[in-house]
């Protein structure tokens, strides 16, 4: 039997009120934003829970060219939601994972940076309130840049995750995000909180994954620094419409993207009625977990 046959039958769930809202940011464009939302997504989908990710960055291998909307085009984007043309629940439409949604975007969404129309910092706070039966989790996966979307998705937000690909260059795009998280924090939204920071290899070095977790660790001692490694069925995986778990769930990226979503389970307010268990899943000896506390 696989290792990762236990994981579907693991099933979470919601203990709070409303649902936990998950951003995941860096400045950077490629640093692995899109591949941890979609992933995180399909696990806690596999989970038993309702996911919706809201697509902030439709360039490139975008979450709306990954998980297609399964509706006639031409359909409302997160573009109408900030121009007040539809409301989130009317933008959101189901995928091919069972269970996650997509409030999808097209290269159009950047007219919220010219724009900018009135009332962009709070709108996706308001609208996820608004339709907040839909779904026991948001996650928001933001463009490379810190503009009025970022912004909109730190203001919505109650858990921030930061993602860069490990590589010293990379780091400064971390650092970058702790002055725009602190204005959001004084001025929109106090309770923004980093849950997490993920690594991902740039390539196979462990080695350097494992000096810039230290560092992580140390900068973030509240969060859950973790390591994703380097495959690339992570790269073929969007071409193919599938979460890793459907296209390569022998992966090790895929058993870290398990572990991440079972780490982060606590700070997005879930439990479990059957619970994972984290010590079973060994992947090829990879150092695939920095403990916050080490
Ligand atoms: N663990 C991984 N191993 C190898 N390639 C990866 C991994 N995670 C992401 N990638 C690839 O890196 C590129 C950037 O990732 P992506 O998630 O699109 O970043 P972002 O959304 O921050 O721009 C993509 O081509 C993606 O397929
Ligand atoms: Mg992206």
């Amino acid at each position: 039997m696989a290792e990762t046959d236990q994981w579907p039958l693991v099933r979470a769930r919601r203990t709070r009120s409303t649902p936990a809202r998950v951003v995941i940011v860096n400045r950077k464009g490629g640093s692995g934003k899109t591949t941890t939302a979609v992933q995180l997504a399909a696990c806690f989908a596999a989970w038993g829970l309702r996911v919706r990710i809201t697509d902030g960055d439709p360039q490139l291998a975008s979450a709306t060219y990954w998980l297609p909307p399964q509706r006639q085009a031409p359909f409302p984007t997160l573009l109408d939601v900030f121009m007040g043309e539809c409301t989130i629940a009317e933008a959101t439409a189901a995928t091919t994972i069972d269970r996650v949604s997509i409030v999808p975007s097209l290269d159009t969404l950047g007219r919220v940076e010219l724009d900018r129309p009135a009332g962009s910092d709070t709108v996706l706070a308001t609208e996820y309130a608004a339709d907040a039966d839909r779904v026991d989790l948001e996650v928001m996966d933001a463009p490379p840049s810190m503009g009025a979307l970022t912004v909109a998705m730190l203001a919505a937000a109650d858990e921030v995750l930061i993602t860069q690909k490990t590589s010293t260059l990379d780091r400064v795009g971390v650092a970058e995000l702790t002055r725009p998280m602190q204005l959001v924090r004084q001025r929109l939204n106090s309770d923004l909180t980093v849950a997490g920071v993920v690594m991902i290899a740039a390539n196979n070095r462990t080695m350097i994954t494992d000096s810039i977790g230290k560092r992580l660790t140390m900068e973030y001692p509240d969060s859950i620094v973790h390591a994703v490694p380097h495959s690339v069925r992570a790269e073929e995986a969007p071409g193919e419409h599938l979460s890793m778990i459907d296209y390569a769930p022998e992966s090790p990226v895929t058993a870290a993207y398990w572990h991440l979503a079972a780490r982060l389970a606590p700070r997005l307010g879930l439990d479990w009625d059957v619970a994972p268990d984290l010590d079973r899943l060994v992947v090829r000896q990879q150092p695939i977990a920095v403990a916050a506390t080490s």
